[in-house]
């Protein structure tokens, strides 16, 4: 029999008194791997109220004793890197070695969140007022940054681990409660990371984790009237979450169909380990995968050569034995990936490999020629298939990725810094990489989308400003 395993709530791993269970399945062997409980909104309703208490003295407690405390529970999740990193292969097919790595980045993403946690809170501001046209110097404004008070944070299935964490930490250091809605693929090792800042001593209350269905949980939670801030990753969700949330911030990270420009002049052995790095790591699962490649006409056939070459020489297979290739997360996904490959198929793109597919595994797939009709010019595979759209001006490279509705990331590649920055000028993406891949880290770089890519910037200093409201005290002299 598969465990079901605990939520989290008020410092207790508790059993939902709904009784019933939700399954998460091993994309690999398509079998449950494990069974979270299916929280109700009863149970909800008593972590927002925890949750709240338990903010008010945490807000109290000193800067430094909130950064010992985030200290500890880094190095116990470093510590506790391979069992998580177990749960990480089963739940959500993450390659072995790259799990160990998430769960790495993650402690280090939470001492690095502390320190610069003791730095930026520990400062403020001090205003006077006649520098204000028609003001004496008779008020002088004292400015600090306090909590907005409980956070609630929803990861994807992606980084289960780490995009959680990179919302726990910064609300927690800058004085926040948080309630964790993890993924349903990916629950459990949220939950073991939540045992780690368990483990490492937070108050009760201060951290929740609930489990259970978007749908009798999801809306609930994002529309609680407890709740005064959410961080969101994942996709179209976020939409329809920002549309119900209430008067609160929001920072959200969507989706994202991320461009790789190539100039006549790049180096074309580096854009091609860059697109496969970019476009085929964790199967092309992350919202910053290199997701449509525009090549100049005179460069395309021999890049995509180069690629062929290296696509050949990625290995497909279960999590466990390091594949670089994985199955993808769920069904459905193997299935909306095949249908986008359907339509291209049917409207003429170049296969460059067969197209194979056994469960959820999909063998690395390289489209060439693809044209604007076709969806996968568009739409986001989520997947390791990766359309080529041949252009035959900088100009027409920058207006496809200006029609997305996205607008994450992108990259250029050229020779001529010049050029380069000019194309990143054009680009309405939050942040184009010139001569690498995409990618959100390191982690306390600015990382935002712009269109329905996201709302708000992330990164460590961002986010930690996020998640509070600046507060003014004004002496008035007589
Ligand atoms: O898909 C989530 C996004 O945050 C990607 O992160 O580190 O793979 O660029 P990364």
């Amino acid at each position: 029999d598969v465990e079901v395993y605990k939520y989290y709530s008020d410092g207790e791993w508790k059993k939902s008194s709904s009784g019933k269970s939700v399954a998460i399945i091993n994309p690999t062997t398509r079998k449950t791997q494990y069974k979270v409980q299916a929280c109700t909104q009863e149970e909800v309703n008593k972590v927002m109220d925890t949750a709240k208490t338990a903010q008010k003295t945490w807000a109290k407690t000193p800067l430094w004793k909130r950064a010992e405390l985030l200290h500890k529970a880094a190095a116990i999740l470093k510590e506790h890197k391979a069992s998580i990193a177990e749960c990480l292969v089963k739940e959500i097919a993450k390659p072995a070695k790259d799990a160990v790595t998430e769960v790495v980045r993650s402690g280090d993403l939470v001492s690095y969140c502390a320190e610069e946690g003791v730095r930026i809170l520990g400062e403020g501001k001090f205003l006077v007022s006649d520098s204000f046209p028609g003001n004496e110097r008779t008020k002088y404004c004292l400015t600090s940054k306090i909590p907005l008070g409980v956070v609630l944070a929803i990861p994807p299935f992606n980084y289960p681990v780490n995009l959680a964490v990179s919302k726990i930490a910064p609300a927690l250091i800058a004085g926040n409660s948080l309630v964790l809605k993890p993924p349903t693929q990916g629950a459990v090792s949220a939950l073991h990371m939540v045992h780690c800042f368990h483990l490492a001593g937070f108050p009760k209350g201060l951290i929740s984790c609930v489990t259970g269905k978007g749908s009798e949980i999801g809306d609930f939670l994002t529309m609680h009237p407890g709740v005064n801030c959410i961080s969101f990753t994942g996709g179209d969700t976020g939409i329809a979450i920002s549309k119900k949330a209430g008067m609160i911030p929001l920072q959200m990270e969507l989706g994202g169909k991320d461009a790789c420009i190539v100039l006549e002049d790049a180096d074309l052995d580096l854009v091609a380990a860059n697109i496969i790095k970019g476009g085929f790591s964790y199967s092309g699962q992350r919202c910053t995968a290199v997701k449509v490649v525009l090549a100049m006409e005179s460069v395309a056939d021999a890049l995509v050569e180069k690629v062929k070459a290296r696509v050949a020489k990625l290995i497909v297979g279960p999590p466990e034995n390091d594949s670089d290739i994985t199955p993808v997360v769920s069904e459905s996904s193997a299935n909306f990936i095949e249908g986008l490959v359907m339509d291209a198929k049917q409207k003429g793109a170049t296969f460059c490999q067969e197209y194979k597919r056994e469960g959820n595994l999909i063998w690395p797939l390289l489209l060439d020629n693809v044209r604007p009709d076709m969806r996968i010019a568009w739409e986001e595979p989520f997947g390791p298939v990766l359309p080529v759209i041949r252009i035959n001006s900088v100009e027409e490279g920058i207006h496809h990725c200006n029609a997305s509705n996205f607008g994450l990331q992108g990259c250029v590649f050229t020779k001529d810094v010049n050029k380069a920055i000019l194309i990143s000028d054009a680009m309405e993406t939050g942040t184009v990489q010139i001569n690498s891949a995409p990618a959100r880290g390191p982690d306390h770089f600015p990382f935002q989308g712009i269109k329905d890519s996201g709302i708000g910037s992330q990164g460590i200093t961002n986010s930690i400003n996020m998640m509070t409201k600046v507060k003014t005290t004004v002496i008035n002299l007589p």
